[in-house]
């Protein structure tokens, strides 16, 4: 029998090498090649006797796993994100820029859940125990039997939460300061983070404890440490907001036991996290709806209708090359609605700086936004403001064409609810509810600039 070839496993994003070599070609990290039996030191090899598995037929576990067991939390914004609960087993990472609000937000699910009877032990490996307890007092958590450690060692957090009675639900707070005995590299470094991050999964999956580890994110965007953390959890939230903003979003990117489009807002406060059940109330405040370049935008996040201004400000340039700045939204799609208004309704922006904002921090990834930011340029560089009791939604093509989104009829509900009258939308789109003229169906492009400019 041929000899089998030993592997060089990136232990950062699993690229598998020929050879070994200093830095992966996958993720450009140094020093994280090792070499692994390919096998996995399983099966095949003399003196090894294979172990024998048991097969199940998939109709056998009918009745038996209906539903994922879950631990609720009563906090209706976390349970709506992680898809109705913890699943007991099962591990969670909770991402998220450090002082974004992770530890207060867990801190108040801890507490939520104590209360309802569950035995919760929260770790940290980043605050002293009277640190995280001046915390809890605050949040009026420091009542509940939320049992607190101070631990940074993976055995010693092993033994810990093995000690006395099982516990539902477990919080690492944070995996980054994570570190074990069996692994010989420097605390910290990704092997550390995977090894600690894999001993307590294994313990999850063990004791049927729900397990919630959290991660900081880098500048980038990812959570620091191994990327395959990500691949090895079953869940997957991004705990976002703005600074400079009160609102918090739990936006919910893996899920192996719910949705993956859901989130959850809140806002902070000087007692915690504070629970937003209508988001739209929020982004919608400070509204001034007779200004030119404002336009609500009707939008969807997963199964939940958000409405949302967008503002636009267009100005003559007094530089060679006009300015184009975007916050909340992309770019690039900015560019392209500028190209598409330049090329099919002779909107000439050349001369002009471009300023696009979405209020209150919050950012838009859909498309169907590309209506409330056309209206949005097109009203600002006439200096008309738009009808203030209308909201915006459709995609445009490159061709100018406007073309039907998803979910016409949650959005005109949701407009409807905090009394907005009418709407732009794109013609032909399905699902209509009968409102009659009330929605303005938008043919393409030149249709939408001249109800707005006049021809
Ligand atoms: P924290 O939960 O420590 O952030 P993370 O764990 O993500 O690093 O939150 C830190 C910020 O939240 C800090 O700037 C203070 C603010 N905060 C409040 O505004 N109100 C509160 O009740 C608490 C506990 C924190
Ligand atoms: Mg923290």
């Amino acid at each position: 029998m041929a000899k089998p070839k030993t592997q060089f496993v990136c232990q950062n994003c699993g690229t598998v090498h020929n050879r070994w070599a200093g830095k992966c070609d996958g993720c450009g990290e140094w020093n994280t090649i090792v070499e692994e039996d390919p096998m996995g030191g399983i099966g095949s090899g003399p003196g090894k006797v294979p172990k024998k598995g048991r097969a199940v037929a998939l109709t056998t576990l009918s009745g038996e796993t209906e539903e994922a067991p879950r631990i609720h939390t009563g906090i209706s914004e976390l349970d709506r994100a992680t898809g109705g609960g913890f699943v007991r087993g099962s591990a969670v990472l909770i991402g998220g820029d450090p002082g974004i609000g992770k530890s207060t937000l867990l801190m108040q699910a801890a507490a939520a859940l104590s209360r309802r009877g569950h035995r919760i032990i929260y770790v940290s490996g980043e605050e002293a125990v009277a640190q995280v307890r001046l915390r809890a007092q605050r949040l009026d958590a420091a009542n509940t039997e939320v049992l607190l450690a101070a631990e940074t060692n993976v055995e010693d957090i092993l033994a810990t939460i093995s000690e006395g009675k099982r516990p539902d639900l477990v919080i690492i707070d944070s995996i980054q300061t994570l570190w074990s005995d069996t692994a010989d590299s420097a605390p910290g470094t990704v092997t550390q983070v995977r090894t600690g991050v894999q001993a307590m999964i294994r313990f999850a999956k063990q004791t049927g404890a729900a397990m919630v580890l959290v991660g900081h994110v880098t500048k980038e965007g990812q959570i620091a440490g191994p990327r395959v953390v990500e691949h090895m959890v079953d869940a997957v939230l991004y705990f976002e907001g703005d600074r400079g903003h009160h609102y918090r979003i739990l936006r919910t990117v893996k899920n192996r036991f719910g949705p993956t489009d859901e989130i959850g807002v809140f806002e902070m406060s000087d007692r915690g996290l504070r629970e937003v059940t209508n988001p739209s109330e929020l982004f919608l405040g400070e509204r001034n709806a007779k200004a030119p370049g404002a336009a609500v935008f009707a939008g969807m996040e997963g199964t939940r209708p958000v409405l949302v201004e967008v503002q636009a400000l267009v100005a003559p340039t007094s530089l060679g090359t006009p300015r184009r700045a975007v916050v909340g939204w992309d770019s690039s799609r900015l560019a392209m609605i500028l190209a598409v208004l330049e090329a099919h309704c002779g909107v000439r922006l050349g001369q002009h700086d471009v300023y696009l904002n979405v209020a209150g921090g919050y950012r838009i990834s859909e498309p169907a936004a590309d209506i409330a930011i056309a209206s949005a340029l097109v009203s600002s560089l006439a200096g008309l403001a738009l009808p203030a009791d209308h909201v915006y939604f459709g995609e445009i093509s490159l061709s100018g064409a406007v073309r039907p989104v998803s979910q016409t009829a949650q959005r005109l509900k949701e407009a409807e609810k905090l009394g907005f009258a009418g709407a732009m939308l794109p013609a032909s789109s399905a699902e209509l509810p009968k409102g009659g003229s009330r929605w303005i169906e938008i043919e393409d492009l030149p249709d939408l600039v001249s109800r707005i400019a006049g021809s």
